[in-house]
């Protein structure tokens, strides 16, 4: 699905990003782990072509290079991004943010807002498990839960074809049960035949929904193992081990 080669990343003196790589396949969730300031934003910010990484570096999304990749284009390719706070428009109405920027029309060339909301209606109950009975289609998105919001974003990535969608610390600041709808979320993203990358502080959040696990210290890749290879615990000895001496093993 994507493998970046020889990566790096400077922002003036500092160089958030050296010599990375790294790859996805499809049907694949990696966690990518790394404490405050590993460069794991900065790595999103690459992949969804926010951010131009420094020459030398190669891109490559289903085996073939991608030069000057641009946000449209990362997005044309399949690229969907979550974050925690800005992934909807607060303002809109739910069925809006689902179909934000891929509006459908009728055949006169109109706005199908019928088709639009039954569409919106049909995910809230197949995909987003949404019981509250205070939301519809109209509900406007400020008033949402956290979890809700999640849910909303990433139900709009799966439902467009996003080949890889990329969720960046997604239950920060969410409770518990958001916590699990999203973790669901991220599970179902496989079973739906897409890639997903995951990034998030807790380790016991990553580690049940991850194939693999890829660890960033200070710009640079310090481990990479499937989860098949580590036991939670194992994993955790070795993030200790990291963040004291910059070496996994
Ligand atoms: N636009 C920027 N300009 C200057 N420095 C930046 C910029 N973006 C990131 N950095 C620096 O690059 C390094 C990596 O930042 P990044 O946001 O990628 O870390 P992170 O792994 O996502 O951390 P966190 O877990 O806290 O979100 C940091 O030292 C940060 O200050
Ligand atoms: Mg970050």
């Amino acid at each position: 699905m994507l493998r970046l080669v020889n990566i790096s990343k400077s922002f003036g003196e500092v160089k958030s990003l050296e010599n990375v790589n790294f790859a996805v396949w499809p049907g694949e969730v990696v966690g990518l782990l790394g404490d405050n300031g590993a460069g794991k934003s900065t790595l999103v910010k690459i992949i969804t072509g926010y951010h131009r990484p420094d020459p030398g570096g190669e891109i490559y999304f289903h085996g073939r290079r991608v030069e000057n990749l641009t946000v449209p284009q990362a997005r044309r390719l399949g690229v969907e991004t979550v974050y925690q706070e800005k992934a909807l428009a607060d303002k809109q109405s739910l069925w809006r943010n689902i179909f934000m920027g891929r509006e459908l029309s009728n055949r006169f060339g109109f706005l199908d807002v019928a088709r639009m909301r039954r569409e919106t209606e049909a995910l809230m109950t197949a995909k987003m498990g949404f019981t509250s009975k205070a939301v519809t289609t109209d509900t406007v998105v400020r008033t949402l839960s956290g979890g809700e919001r999640q849910g909303v974003a990433i139900t709009r990535a799966l439902h467009f074809d996003a080949e890889l969608i990329i969720l960046d610390e997604p239950t920060m600041a969410l409770s518990l049960s958001e916590t699990r709808k999203v973790l669901d979320f991220v599970t179902s993203i496989p079973q739906a035949g897409k890639s997903c990358i995951f990034i998030d502080h807790n380790i016991f959040h990553v580690y049940p929904v991850v194939d693999r696990i890829v660890v960033l210290d200070r710009g640079r890749v310090a481990g990479e193992f499937a989860k098949a290879e580590v036991t939670l615990d194992e994993l955790l000895e070795r993030l200790y081990r990291v963040a004291k001496t910059g070496e996994m093993t």
